[in-house]
């Protein structure tokens, strides 16, 4: 096999930053140290060496809303890549035919994917065909599923669903994950503000509210105590969801928090824009919400409360945003951001000191790998691991533009932030799929990644059950009553 040697760059791990080469034998790393040689020299002189991104939430050609998003496999994982990411992690949706048939869908769509990539299975119903499924998605190589307790009539799942598939996953050694939002308070907050004409975009905002957020983040916590899993709530948005998962941290609980970079550097007043198509395309769930929040999502990325930067990169077009023109609820919900994530996280998060670049790789490529046990084959720059890596020139500088990006859709809701700090080149498997702009990993290129059950990550949340676990009281048979 051909070997490639980077040179002249330090290395930025979770828990070091150290200058050395590393040595890519085929598509796995090789050596790192000094002077090594090999085949091809890349040099990355004045540059980091970082593990390539994860992003642990995308919804890829997702059938959703009477529409498809509209970045697919092939175009969401060129702009993946050109945003320093090697691996998406996309959310399989079954729909009447079971798990395992949406999956073969999924495996289909997921062909033209350019980084690899791994599914999480969406749990939208509970019956015996799942409960009996949800084992073999495991032996697929997918140990994670995922709830929404959002979208009434469509996606969510009540309580009595949650915990039978939460208890579902403690037996399997899965994590479960959940969309926090209470659905029947935005299906009833919806119709009252659409009764009061308020059918504009903002309004999708108004009938989220924070609390909404919080009361599910909270409640998703207690069920998954009951059931003794952990649980990796997606998308926090806000302090309201932090803050239970803080209590619950600090109780000693596994819980992981991920918030996007959309609502680390986006706020409402988006929403109050005087253009209806600019306001649209930022509707995503949960909603960007008031600045004050953002504070409290960055100290929870330094501080270890939340632990995963992602996008849930779910692209429509301003065409398909027109749907809800006259009713917000009918707006296809999402946002892209694929792209963007790692050099915006770099720019507002690094470059400001809000978290230190190990942080930064911690947070967009380590912790994930950990969580959904694959690392140290991804999220890791060490001898065997796949040769994921991104060439970060931290003195590169851009200005985000829809005209220049590699997403299909025709806006981009970053668009006019400068950031500093992007990939010059990004290796996927040994391979270089993106160098100066370009896109050079072909369609078709990418892996399905398989990722093993977890029982020993799987132990109930708290100490709670030992210390209050259900004894029967032996009475002398003189202290009980005669039946009647
Ligand atoms: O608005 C969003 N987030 N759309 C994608 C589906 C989801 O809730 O994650
Ligand atoms: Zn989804
Ligand atoms: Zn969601
Ligand atoms: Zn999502």
């Amino acid at each position: 096999m051909a070997t490639k040697v980077i040179k002249g760059g330090t290395i930025i791990a979770a828990d070091r930053t150290y200058k050395a080469d590393v040595l890519i034998d085929g598509e796995v790393i090789a050596a790192i140290g000094a002077d090594l040689f090999g085949d091809e020299i890349i040099d990355a002189t004045g540059c980091y060496l970082m593990p390539g991104g994860i992003d642990p939430h995308t919804h890829l050609e997702m059938p959703f809303m009477g529409t498809h998003s509209t970045d697919d496999f092939d175009t969401g994982t060129a702009a993946a890549l050109a945003g320093g990411t090697t691996m998406v992690v996309d959310f399989v949706l079954p729909g009447a035919d079971g798990l395992l048939v949406a999956l073969q869908d999924w495996f289909q769509k997921a062909g033209k994917a350019r980084t690899d990539y791994s599914f999480h299975m969406a749990i939208t119903s509970w019956n015996k065909q799942v409960f009996d499924e949800m084992p073999k998605v495991v032996e697929r190589g997918i140990n994670t599923f995922k709830h929404f307790m959002a979208y009434k009539g469509a996606l969510m799942v009540d309580d009595d669903e949650m915990f039978a598939s939460f208890l579902r996953c403690g037996e399997i050694g899965a994590m479960p994950l959940v969309h926090a939002e209470n659905g029947d308070v935005v299906a009833h907050l919806q119709q009252k503000l659409l009764a009061e004409g308020n059918n504009g975009p903002e309004a999708h905002a108004y009938s989220r509210p924070p609390e909404v957020e919080g009361e599910a983040a909270n409640r998703a916590i207690m069920i998954a105590d009951q059931a003794g899993v952990p649980l990796y709530i997606v998308h926090v948005s806000c302090e309201q969801s932090h803050e239970a998962i803080r209590r619950a941290r600090a109780k000693g609980m596994r819980v992981y928090g991920e918030p996007l970079i959309q609502h680390l550097v986006l706020d409402e007043n988006e929403y109050k824009h005087e253009d209806w198509d600019y306001a649209a395309r930022r509707v995503m769930s949960p909603p960007f919400r008031d600045k004050i929040n953002q504070n409290g999502l960055w100290a929870g990325l330094a501080s270890g409360s939340l632990q995963v930067v992602a996008t849930d990169h779910c692209a429509f077009t301003t065409e398909q945003k027109r749907f809800g023109v006259g009713d917000f609820t009918k707006i296809p919900n999402g946002t892209g951001g694929l792209e963007d994530r790692m050099p915006v996280l770099w720019t507002k998060g690094v470059l400001t000191g809000r978290l230190t670049p190990n942080e930064f790789v911690a947070a967009t490529s380590t912790n994930i790998a950990q969580i959904l046990n694959i690392y140290p084959r991804k999220g890791a720059i060490l001898p065997g691991s796949d040769a994921d890596i991104v060439i970060w020139d931290p003195k590169a500088k851009k200005v985000i533009s829809a005209k220049t990006q590699k997403s299909a859709i025709d806006y981009n809701v970053f668009e006019g932030i400068e950031v500093t700090g992007l990939p010059r080149m990004t290796l996927s498997r040994g391979n270089i799929a993106y160098k100066d702009g370009e896109v050079l990993a072909p369609t078709g290129s990418g892996r399905f990644v398989e990722r093993e059950a977890n029982p020993s990550q799987n132990r109930a949340l708290s100490t709670w059950k030992e210390l209050t676990a259900p004894r029967k009281v032996e009475r002398d048979p003189k202290n009980i009553p005669a039946g009647v």
